[in-house]
């Protein structure tokens, strides 16, 4: 239960009993170009609206957070902001870009391992499973290590700081006090848990991608270590409970459309489309969140300065304006430029990557498994608002799973 009123239409967002089917609740709010749903928090539905709101400066992604008395300044000099995601222009672009130097061309090549790390995980499973334990949450996971040049034998550990870190994500505004206590908790383990790992690599480089940060560029313009950890903590969260869920949502859409599935299965070319139509029809990140930093026009209503603006990825996705029968599952849909990665300067620095997990899993799902049948529909799903997807999703598999059993129902 949040403890935000569910009177409010916040409230009713923020309502875990809307996790299984959110739809209908954006659809009503995405009725108007902007929409109340609290004293300072409004909430924008409309494609065009979104798009063109992630590309304005007067709306800030800097959350009002206060760094800890002791943290250190910022390699800008400025006191210490958070992750990049939350901060804005200039400092915003030079954290990302350092980061992006050393992330893209690790990125580049990767495919073969990720598609070895499916088979790995895939080949095998047969009879009940759960998709998300044995592949969704595995794979994100071995593939952050990998990039970073952690070993598999940390991947338990990473694991379950994604998991803890992810929560940090939602609107404070539906933590208890316990949850507040918890997320301050979870960052100072997360950065006393690296502090040994950024020192062994600063005695000793290597060619991974924290060794990278730390010794590439010039040197009065490096991270500070406090930053280092930081943007390796968002790493760690933006790139993995996302794909968890991108997996998770895509095997959910593929067996309530076993006609899609069959496709994919005859043709595994189709990954691509079938990958960003899973990224348009249920993405993985549902929403994202700004402050206006001066009054801002939408449609007939002016959003005073300072108010919070609720930017309703998944709303935008189905907007009828922008998709033709937004409801239906349709990877040859034309021109399907959805808004799952976001826009402007905070567009998704591993949409690439995500890209090439999501299709080698799909693919791996749909020519790999055999007969695979929804055991619960609809599956459990996680409390978190922002990074949806579910719990479990229990499948059955093998030549077995058709006996004395009626095929996932389609769903559009
Ligand atoms: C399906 C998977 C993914 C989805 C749906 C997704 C979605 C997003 C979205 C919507 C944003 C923008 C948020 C905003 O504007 O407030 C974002 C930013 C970001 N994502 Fe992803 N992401 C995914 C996977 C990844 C992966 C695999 C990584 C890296 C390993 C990653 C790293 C980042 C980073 C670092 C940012 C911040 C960019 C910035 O502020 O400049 N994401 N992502």
């Amino acid at each position: 239960m949040t403890p935000y009123p569910a009177a409010v239409p916040y409230g009713r967002l923020l309502d875990p009993a809307h996790r299984p089917d959110p739809y209908p609740l954006f659809a009503e709010l995405a009725r108007e170009p902007v929409r109340r749903i609290d004293e300072h928090v409004w909430a924008v539905g409309g494609h065009a609206e979104i798009s063109r709101l992630l590309r304005d400066p007067r709306l800030s992604a800097q959350e009002p957070a206060v760094p800890g008395p002791d943290t250190p300044p910022g390699s800008d000099g400025n006191p210490f902001r958070g992750p990049f995601l939350r901060q804005d222009p200039p400092h915003h672009d030079t954290l990302r870009a350092q980061t992006m130097h050393q992330f893209v061309p690790r990125i580049l090549g990767l495919r073969p391992k990720i598609e070895d790390i499916v088979t790995e995980l895939v080949d095998g499973l047969d009879g009940e499973l759960d998709v998300v334990s044995a592949l969704a949450y595995p794979l994100p996971v071995a593939v952050i290590c990998e990039l970073l040049g952690v070993p598999r034998s940390e991947e338990p550990v990473f694991h379950d700081f994604a998991a803890r870190l992810t929560r940090a994500l939602d609107p404070q505004e539906s933590f208890t006090a316990e949850e507040l206590a918890d997320v301050a908790k979870t960052r100072e383990d997360w950065r006393a848990y690296l502090t040994p790992m950024i020192v062994q690599r600063l005695t000793e480089p290597g060619d991974d991608l924290i060794s990278g940060l730390l010794t590439d560029g010039d040197p009065a313009e490096r991270m500070t270590m406090v930053e280092l950890a930081t943007t390796l903590g968002l790493l760690l969260i933006a790139g993995h409970e996302t794909t968890v869920n991108l997996i998770a949502n895509g095997t959910l859409a593929l067996l309530r459309n076993p006609d899609v599935l069959a496709r994919l299965r005859a043709d595994p070319d189709l990954a691509p489309a079938v990958v960003e139509e899973v990224l348009r029809f249920d993405p993985p990140v549902q929403l994202t969140s700004r402050l206006t930093t001066a009054d801002v026009r939408i449609g007939d209503t002016t959003v005073p300065a300072g108010d919070r603006v609720l930017l309703l990825l998944a709303a935008g996705n189905r907007d009828p304006r922008r998709f033709e029968d937004p409801d239906r599952f349709w990877p040859e849909r034309p021109d399907n430029r959805h808004l799952a990665f976001g826009s402007g300067v905070h567009y998704c620095l591993g949409a690439a990557l995500a890209r090439i997990e999501g299709q080698a899993a799909l693919t791996a799902i749909a020519t790999r498994l055999a007969a695979p049948r929804l055991l619960a529909d609809p599956p459990p799903y996680r409390p978190n608002t922002i990074l949806r997807g579910p719990a479990e999703l229990r499948v059955a598999v093998g030549a077995s799973a058709w006996a004395g059993s009626t095929p996932a129902r389609p769903h559009s």
